[in-house]
């Protein structure tokens, strides 16, 4: 044999015994964590299932088997970019924002792009998407939320882990579970039936974990009186067993209990701290109170998630001091801006604007230039690296042409009354915000905004509101404008994107994931008992009729309602066929614009005690030039035609004759008919 052979045999073998059996990417991620677990000792075991300080929001820091470093696991918030006073970065629009969209593909650009970010700046765990339903209308994180409707959540939640996954991070979804109020949030105690849950607050997080989200996070409150970061019932049986969530939970920061009972129950790892899950853990193995298997069970449901992202695999030489931004990522996030601005009216087609007729723009009120709103408070702030106004946006899209813009904020009154008076168009800019810690005290916009906006409509006809806000807002002037629009949190390029969408660059498309009420006595949760709680027990008495559901049952009509939105052009929805298994119609364009309808399926169950009228079971965006028809088809499956059923604790088909409704929201039905199942 020679020489060069020999060498390359013994290289070989050198490298072989050099790189250990856990590295070989050829193996599946579990088999890796397997391989990986069993050259561990338990002090490196339990290094890993706590928080450390450092730099990141979260740490973990890395340690060496075999000569190899386990990477560390930085930890960082998310929902509307890169958060925890990070900055050079991208504050994109919310998360609701992106789910008003009810566009999939923009929901996995999203994460995808934050997810760039974070990975930019060193993180490899996102701590999002946060997929807690907007139970409570004031709710202060409704603006980091998915909606109202656990069918419009779990198809975004889904395509966010597949975006922010497919760059090599871990996806966190939180907070796990019926965490739906800022109100008394640590102590608060969820009361919930488990059809409920499974119905409504489950969905989002089951389609997460379908997705192959790596991590949970467990939440302050409590439900039905257990802490969820200790609750067997919630994490170990619903969320493991009944949902078959496979990586590992963490705690919210400061939400362990306990050291037995949640290390027992289904917490993989306290943060963002050793309190419980250090010393005092490390007593409780070799007391036999929490068994080696468990440990182990932890570590594989950490380390599984680590290979599966490739953490092991693709090296993260970020830093919290790298800039992340780039222009691609500023043009989405104008982009997504647009697409998630909702036209909620345009009487005498007052928008878009015409460029041609116009000679004067009055641009008011405070959000308009003074104190935009663009972001909201809390663990998911993100520090913009600068802010385009509404006013400086629409200036910027009219530079150039002979069309002069001009300022005034919403006092003094007579001020902004005189311009809007002496302009061609009133558009004024009104809103709210709201934070992680708090909900809001009610729906209003508050701070003089609604006698902002009588006071101009009545001055100057043509006048146009434009909102932002994190959830459902009141306005009482509604009948006095001819043109609505809402952005809700629109993030850094808030003017240049609303611009667009007023001057008709980007068609209007979106539609809303949330009620809006006309007042505060329409909402679901309008008893102390349900919210906020009395002696911090919050009762869902409710049950499934939450959002749109409650409106339809108690037969009240919303100002406007759950995936209501308009377009520029119009559509009619003709020709449906009808069967168990598929629904389709046609839907034509009938205007002279190209645009983008969102129709939707709902379905109405058997006559039975306390079914809500009807359940969103469909959606699709359809983009179609003028006078084209498009075809239009939803497959159903039995898990359309099922519930829950507590006695299988499994989904349970009904059979029976259901409502078959496809509407351009969840009140103005286009097509109906009946299917038996
Ligand atoms: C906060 C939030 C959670 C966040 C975490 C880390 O309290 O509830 O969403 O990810 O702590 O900042």
């Amino acid at each position: 044999m020679n020489k060069s052979l020999i060498l390359f045999l013994v290289l070989g073998i050198a490298l072989s015994l050099a790189t250990p059996s856990w590295m070989n990417v050829k193996d599946t991620p579990s088999d890796r964590a397997q391989k990986l677990l069993a050259r561990m000792n338990l002090d490196q075991k339990l290094a890993m299932v706590h928080g450390y300080a450092g730099p990141y929001v979260g740490d973990i820091p890395s340690q060496t088997v075999d000569g190899t470093k386990i990477p560390t696991l930085n930890l960082e918030d998310s929902p509307q970019g890169v958060a925890d006073g990070v900055t050079k970065v991208t504050c994109w629009p919310s998360a609701l924002t992106i789910v008003t969209t009810w566009d999939l593909h923009a929901m996995h650009q999203f994460g995808g792009a934050i997810a760039e970010e974070e990975r930019g700046k060193g993180a490899n765990v996102l701590l999002g998407p946060m997929v807690n339903l907007a139970r409570v209308p004031m709710g202060g994180r409704n603006f980091e939320s998915f909606g109202e409707d656990p069918f419009l959540a779990s198809k975004m939640a889904e395509q966010s882990v597949y975006g922010i996954q497919n760059k090599s991070v871990i996806a966190t979804v939180k907070h796990w579970v019926n965490n739906n109020q800022e109100y008394n949030r640590t102590l608060t105690s969820a009361n919930v039936d488990e059809r409920t849950n499974f119905e409504i607050y489950y969905p989002a997080f089951k389609a997460a974990i379908d997705a192959g989200v790596g991590s949970v996070m467990c939440s302050y409150n409590r439900i039905n009186n257990t802490y969820a970061c200790e609750n067997e019932e919630t994490l170990n049986v619903d969320l493991k067993q009944r949902l078959g969530f496979k990586g590992f939970v963490m705690s919210d920061w400061g939400a362990t209990h306990s050291t037995i009972p949640a290390a027992n129950n289904g917490l993989e790892m306290q943060m963002p701290d050793d309190s419980f899950f250090g010393a005092k853990l490390k007593q409780a193995v070799q007391n036999g109170q929490v068994s080696q298997s468990r440990v182990d069970d932890m570590l594989l449901r950490i380390l599984t998630p680590m290979f599966a992202m490739k953490l092991f695999d693709i090296p993260n030489n970020g830093n919290l001091s790298v800039d992340v931004q780039s222009p691609a990522h500023t043009k989405l996030a104008r982009y997504l801006s647009s697409l998630g601005t909702v036209l909620l009216k345009n009487e005498k087609n007052i928008l878009p604007l015409d460029e041609s007729k116009l000679k004067t723009i009055a641009v008011l009120g405070d959000a308009g230039d003074k104190s935009p709103i663009i972001a909201g408070g809390g663990s998911g702030h993100v520090i913009p690296p600068y802010i385009i106004s509404p006013f400086k946006g629409i200036e910027n899209y009219v530079s150039g042409k002979n069309i002069q813009v001009k300022y005034a904020p919403t006092n003094p009154l007579t001020e902004a009354v005189a311009l809007a008076k002496s302009s061609d168009i009133a558009i004024v800019f009104v809103g709210t915000t709201s934070s992680e810690g708090h909900d809001r005290e009610d729906l209003k916009l508050g701070n003089g905004q609604d006698v902002l906006v009588a006071a101009i409509a009545q001055a100057q006809p043509n006048t146009i509101v434009v909102l932002n806000g994190p959830g459902a807002m009141l306005m009482p002037w509604h009948d006095k404008v001819p043109g609505i629009l809402c952005g809700f949190m629109p993030g850094q390029e808030s003017g240049n994107a609303i611009a667009d969408v007023l001057f008709g660059k980007i068609i209007p498309s979106a539609r809303l994931p949330v009620t809006f009420p006309v007042s505060e006595s329409q909402i679901p949760v309008n008893t102390p008992a349900q919210y906020p709680g009395i002696n911090n027990e919050a009762e869902y008495s409710e049950k499934l009729l939450m959002g749109y559901r409650w409106y339809d049952a108690k037969k009240e009509t919303p100002l406007f309602p759950f995936g209501h939105g308009l377009s520029y052009t119009t559509f009619k929805y003709s020709n449906l066929k009808l069967s168990n298994t598929a629904i389709s119609f046609n839907i034509t364009n009938t205007g002279s614009i190209a645009g983008a309808e969102v129709p939707q399926l709902y379905l109405g169950f058997p006559a039975g005690a306390n079914e809500p009228p009807k359940v969103l079971r469909g959606f699709q965006k359809v983009h179609i030039h003028p006078h084209e028809s498009h075809e239009i088809t939803f497959h159903l499956s039995s898990k359309d035609f099922s519930i829950w059923d507590i006695t299988k604790h499994d989904w349970s088909v009904v059979r029976g004759s259901f409502n078959v409704f496809v509407g351009s929201s969840s009140e103005n039905i286009r097509l109906k008919g009946v299917v038996k199942n």
